[in-house]
């Protein structure tokens, strides 16, 4: 097969670039990408597989960086938006979804009694940190060094455009250290209002890390011990490891969680899930927007949760994960080629020993992949999808021993 070209992409990057600063920004920049071997721009996605505007078709393990979860255009998901797309989306007060979605979520939710609704993952992680100060009357917020919990002032990667006071009441220690922590809350002894974490670390351009045994419930004993409010950034693991939350897979459970990603099957909804004892607190603090009671993407959430939940799909992911992780470690060892994969099998990632910290040969193989049809990003973990099939493995596992070839051809050590 002849590997991809990109004209179309190229073009439309051209005319993104005069009109739109930078073509396209965020983590879809195509900066972050191999150059030449990615597509900017997609067409269209059907299950396990998508295609680009020069009508390369892709298996997609990148689920638009999290969000589709079942697969795209899931008929029991398109189905549910075209008949609440049928009666209207946006009005002057909420639809019934609003309510029976918040019902649902809390039902499967082990520790949450409500549930609020927004748009964005930074939007409940900003107001999950306002929640946890009103209700402790504290100032500060802990988080991991390296965390990202999104685009607000506060947590942002990226500092340019903010002011030292932007950051002034957040302080920070390690994933995996408890004694980073004891160490900061002994610092800021009756400061802190909450704690935000993620249930494993994920940071991007670094290798996962699970939490090792008494990490996390260690951080709940502090939090605890120390009333702070204990904020569980599910926004990228939520529904991927686990329908009542990712904290029930690692036995702890939060006062406070948030969802986006994988939530709505790729329509725009986010989610802060909360305890009674926080509700006062909840309803003390401001928090609204023009679409947060949209009704089309709680339709969609409802529909892909409930597919979930019904299809045991938490279960195909970790079983499609399991499977991936097992050919490609087999394929590096055969090329004698020393790989770190790490993080859950349903969010994996995999980055070459030899790269030290750089991208080099992580960019040349997964550049080599996407030019022959399997999208994987160098530098940010991957996302499996229930769609993948047994097919899509094994297309997926030959294109990888290609690519750890050119790899190994590319590179002598
Ligand atoms: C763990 C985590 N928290 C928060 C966010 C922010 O979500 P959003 O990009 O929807 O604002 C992300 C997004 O990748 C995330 O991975």
């Amino acid at each position: 097969m002849k590997p991809y070209t990109f004209e179309k992409s190229e073009a439309l990057f051209e005319r993104a670039k005069k009109v739109i600063p930078g073509g396209i920004y965020g983590h879809q920049s195509p900066l972050l990408l191999t150059k030449g071997a990615y597509p900017s721009f997609f067409a269209r996605g059907e299950g396990s597989h998508v295609w680009d505007v020069d009508g390369n078709e892709y298996i997609d393990y990148m689920c638009s960086y999290g969000p589709i979860v079942l697969g795209h255009r899931h008929p029991r998901v398109e189905e549910a938006v075209r008949r609440q797309g049928d009666l209207g989306n946006c009005f002057n007060a909420p639809t019934e979804r609003w309510v029976e979605l918040a019902e649902y979520l809390v039902s499967i939710t082990p520790f949450a009694d409500w549930a609020v609704f927004a748009k964005n993952g930074s939007d409940v992680c900003t107001y999950a940190t306002v929640v946890a100060r009103q209700a402790t009357g504290r100032p500060k917020i802990a988080m991991c060094q390296g965390a990202y919990h999104g685009a607000h002032a506060w947590c942002t990667p990226v500092t340019s455009g903010l002011t030292p006071e932007d950051r002034a009441n957040i302080v920070y220690f390690t994933y995996n250290d408890l004694e980073s922590l004891q160490r900061v809350v002994a610092e800021n002894h009756g400061k802190i209002a909450g704690l935000m974490i993620s249930p494993f670390r994920h940071d991007a351009g670094h290798d996962s890390e699970l939490p090792v045994e008494g990490f996390l419930s260690g951080v709940r004993k502090i939090c605890d011990d120390h009333g702070i409010v204990f904020i569980l950034d599910d926004v990228r693991a939520g529904f991927r490891l686990h329908m009542g939350g990712s904290g029930e897979l690692f036995g702890v459970r939060p006062d406070l969680s948030t969802y986006c990603k994988a939530i709505a099957n790729g329509y725009p909804l986010a989610a802060c899930l909360g305890r009674d004892s926080l509700r006062k607190a909840s309803q003390e603090v401001f928090f609204t927007g023009s679409y947060f009671t949209s009704a089309v993407p709680m339709a969609a959430s409802l529909a892909t949760l409930r597919e979930l939940e019904a299809t045991d799909g938490i279960e195909r992911m970790r079983a499609i994960g399991e499977k991936l992780r097992t050919g490609l470690l087999s394929e590096a060892r055969s090329h004698g080629i020393e790989v770190t994969y790490s993080g859950p099998p349903a969010i994996p990632y995999m980055t070459f020993k030899a790269d030290a910290g750089r991208f080099d040969r992580n960019k040349l193989f997964c550049g080599e992949c996407s030019r022959s049809g399997v999208y994987f990003a160098p530098r940010h973990n991957w996302f499996i999808s229930t769609a993948i099939s047994d097919q899509d493995l094994e297309r997926t596992l030959e294109v990888t021993d290609r690519a750890f070839a050119a790899v190994k051809s590319q590179f002598v050590a």
